[in-house]
């Protein structure tokens, strides 16, 4: 479709080189060129403003899930991520969405602070012994791996492997744009990892068809609606698509917290004394930092956004790092602050695929960053952070500590 003349244009990709270091500054300069503006490069609508952002992700009746052949592919099968249709997807989501509420994962706390305890306190010990540790390699990925593990009634003997499994199906993003042959590797061993771990959770179904239980296995299998109406591939799909959602994602949310509280330590100060700040200084995190900076979405039908009218098959970019540093919204963006009003982020997406999982991940978190701060709470960070080329997932590659 023929663009307006007006419409900016910008070339520019998210993956050369540093881009991901300190994506911001280049995240203000889209957002000084205009409302909408056009990537050259890669072929992209991006938006960067919160209201736009969130009317993007808010509308699947005009934009459609991007790249979800490809997420269909990786996964084996149909997901709530890849399902547009209102009916379908809610009836899917539906059949978790009352374990995920916050009320019902009080019922998981108990749980959470079990394996913050059994992850954390041996770190803690290592620091004051005098080590230096990696956080991200030794803590902070195993936390939300061994929950879901849990939640899914995965037995105990298996969560090696499971952590495993997850580690290297994680990986994969990194991989995917690391163009040597290592790169390459890490592609293929995840891809190996999600055929296994598919290939357990099916025995596992299988597995709750003889013997009913009350995990989130057991439950989808129980569903009347995954019994009539989802193929075999979509409920090991759903099952395998919730260790990924939630695992690389929640330890990154981790990481960003322990280098925002390390560069603030007069907020981490204050946080350590009152920890009604706890959940309002993770939000601050989200906010700021923000892991899923952007998700594609494809142009349904035509559709006007910001003053550009956009034809069937564009790509639209929303930036949600972008809008969470929204000066329309939030005063001094670039600033963290653990005491600012409470105001929604986007760093949880918006709409029909807005995060099942938000509340489990505050609730790892929040256990998490209590008891950091109870054994641990003048900790050092010893070397610089490297933020790899994940712009889409974005998180400090390795957080080195020491007491
Ligand atoms: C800090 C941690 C997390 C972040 C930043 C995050 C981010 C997101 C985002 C941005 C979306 C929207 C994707 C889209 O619009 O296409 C999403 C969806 C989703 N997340 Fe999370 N997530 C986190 C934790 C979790 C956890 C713990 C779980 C489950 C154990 C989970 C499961 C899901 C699922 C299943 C969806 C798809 C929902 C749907 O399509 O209806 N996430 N997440």
């Amino acid at each position: 479709m023929q663009q307006p003349r007006t419409t900016p244009v910008m070339n520019m990709s998210f993956h050369e080189e540093g881009f991901n270091q300190d994506p911001f500054p280049m995240l203000e300069e889209i957002r000084r060129a205009g409302p909408i503006v056009y990537n050259e490069q890669l072929d992209r609508w991006m938006v960067t403003a919160y209201p736009h952002v969130s009317r993007v992700l808010g509308d699947s009746s005009h934009y459609a899930q991007g790249a979800s052949e490809a997420f269909v592919d990786f996964f084996g099968g149909t997901t709530m991520e890849t399902i547009d249709e209102p009916e379908r997807h809610n009836a899917m989501r539906g059949i978790w969405a009352a374990d995920f509420q916050r009320g019902s994962l009080e019922g998981q706390r108990a749980l959470v602070e079990r394996v913050v305890a059994d992850q954390l306190d041996p770190f803690v010990e290592r620091l004051r012994s005098g080590e230096t540790v990696d956080a991200v390699a030794d803590l902070t990925r195993s936390i939300p791996t061994l929950v879901i593990a849990s939640m899914l009634g995965i037995e105990t003997a298996m969560f090696a492997q499971f952590s495993a499994w997850s580690d290297a199906m994680g990986a994969i993003t990194e991989g995917a744009l690391d163009p040597t042959e290592k790169g390459m590797e890490t592609v293929m061993a995840g891809r190996q990892a999600t055929a296994e771990l598919n290939a357990y959770i099916a025995a596992q179904v299988a597995d709750r068809r003889a013997h009913p239980s009350d995990d989130l296995i057991g439950k989808m299998v129980a569903a009347p609606f995954a019994q009539t109406q989802m193929s075999e591939v979509e409920i090991i799909a759903s099952n395998t698509q919730l260790v990924f959602a939630g695992n690389e994602t929640t330890a990154k949310l981790m990481a960003h917290t322990l280098v925002s509280l390390a560069a603030h330590p007069d907020q981490r100060r204050m946080l350590a004394g009152d920890r009604s700040l706890v959940l309002p200084a993770i939000e601050e995190v989200h906010r700021s930092e923000t892991i899923t900076q952007f998700i594609d979405r494809d142009v349904r039908e035509e559709v006007e956004l910001a003053g550009v009218r956009l034809a069937p098959g564009a790509v639209v970019t929303p930036l949600q790092g972008a809008a969470n540093r929204d000066p329309e919204r939030w005063d001094r963006p670039g600033d963290f602050d653990i005491t600012r009003a409470a105001r929604q982020h986007l760093g949880f997406g918006f709409g029909l695929h807005s995060c099942i999982g938000l509340n489990l991940a505050r609730l790892e978190v929040q256990v998490w960053l209590d008891r950091l701060l109870d054994l641990l709470p003048e900790y050092h960070i010893t070397e610089e952070v490297d933020y790899g080329p994940n712009f889409q997932l974005r998180g400090p590659f390795a957080v080195f500590m020491a007491a």
